[in-house]
């Protein structure tokens, strides 16, 4: 199987990919890494152990970067709430998953001593991912590609023009997309286009144990509506990596917007050659809904 590095901001659509990834055989979890985004550091590093506990998985976990690079982490409780998975009550995990290196260190040594190359799944800011290249840029070469949910080829979902991901914290964003490494962007072109409506969510809800506490995190989440749709942002990096056959995908060239004002923070998609440089990424622009839903509630089911 497959070894990944998930990259995660949990987050109530994280906490549906995490899910999906340690469950599916053809997926290797490796390693978590934890970072401010959607809450806090503490929060999200809590909500981590939480579901993995929950779930009876033994991945480690490491806690990364508090804040992004240059700006101060702009959270997204409005979204996930104010402890990020406050639709359900966990128990309260042991510390014994959690390493004491944190994310940048811990990714090194994961990906440093693999045999096989190792793909990097961020689903969240891109901070521990852009520490991690400049401080340890020999892991490039051990890197298979990062699948990365965030980005838009249209328009934001934080600003006009940018997504969440990439604008909490742009300059890691830029970092990553100049690295030479294999981007694919799995952003709001596919994202938008995975919706969960009340009745695919009342099906969830009696599948099993899992569904019924993703099915109570539903009620709270706040990125699309329960009853007009949910969307699944994070599962859809999860279902590139499984099933790549349901995206339509352009090889292109991507830039992020630097510069302050209305357009910081997006990704520039350049789909029609105008910049004439070489492609360095890959970009999903459109996915098969009908296949993606089957795809997510057999992955569901079989929990
Ligand atoms: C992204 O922002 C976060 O709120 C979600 O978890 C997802 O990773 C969508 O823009
Ligand atoms: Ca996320």
């Amino acid at each position: 199987s497959r070894p990944i590095i998930i990259d995660t901001d949990p987050g109530i659509d994280d906490a549906v990919a995490l899910a999906i990834a340690l469950f599916n055989k053809e997926l290797d979890v490796r390693l978590i890494t934890t970072i401010a985004g959607n809450v806090g550091i503490d929060s999200v590093t809590k909500n981590a152990l939480q579901l993995l506990n929950f779930f009876g998985k033994k991945v480690p976990v490491a806690m990364g970067a508090a804040e992004p690079l240059v700006e101060k982490l702009v959270d997204a409780s409005d979204v996930h709430g104010s402890s990020g998975l406050g639709g359900y009550e966990f128990e309260e995990p042991t510390k014994e998953l959690l390493l004491e290196d944190g994310a940048v260190n811990a990714m090194y040594k994961e990906i440093m001593s693999s045999k096989e190359k190792i793909t990097l799944v961020p689903i969240g800011p891109l901070t521990n991912i852009a520490l991690l290249l400049k401080m340890y840029p020999e892991v490039k070469s051990n890197i298979q590609e990062i699948v990365l949910m965030g980005g838009s080829a249209s328009r934001g979902n934080k600003g006009v023009m940018s997504e969440f991901n990439i604008a909490t914290d742009p300059e890691a964003a830029f970092i990553v997309f100049n690295s030479d490494v294999d981007v694919v962007m799995v952003g709001l072109d596919v994202g938008w286009k995975t919706l969960i409506y009340p009745e695919d969510s009342k099906n969830i809800k009696n599948m099993n144990k899992i569904g019924d506490m993703i099915y109570h995190l539903f009620k709270t989440y706040r990125g699309g509506s329960f009853n007009t749709g949910l969307k699944m942002y994070d599962s859809c990096a999860i279902a590139y990596l499984l099933k790549p056959e349901m995206f339509e995908v352009v090889e292109t060239y991507t830039q992020i917007e630097l510069a302050s004002g209305l357009t910081r923070g997006c990704t520039v998609v350049d789909l029609k050659g105008y910049l004439k440089r070489k492609p360095n990424s890959k970009v999903c622009l459109d996915i098969n809904q009908d296949m993606f839903k089957e795809w997510f509630m057999n992955e569901i089911s079989r929990f």
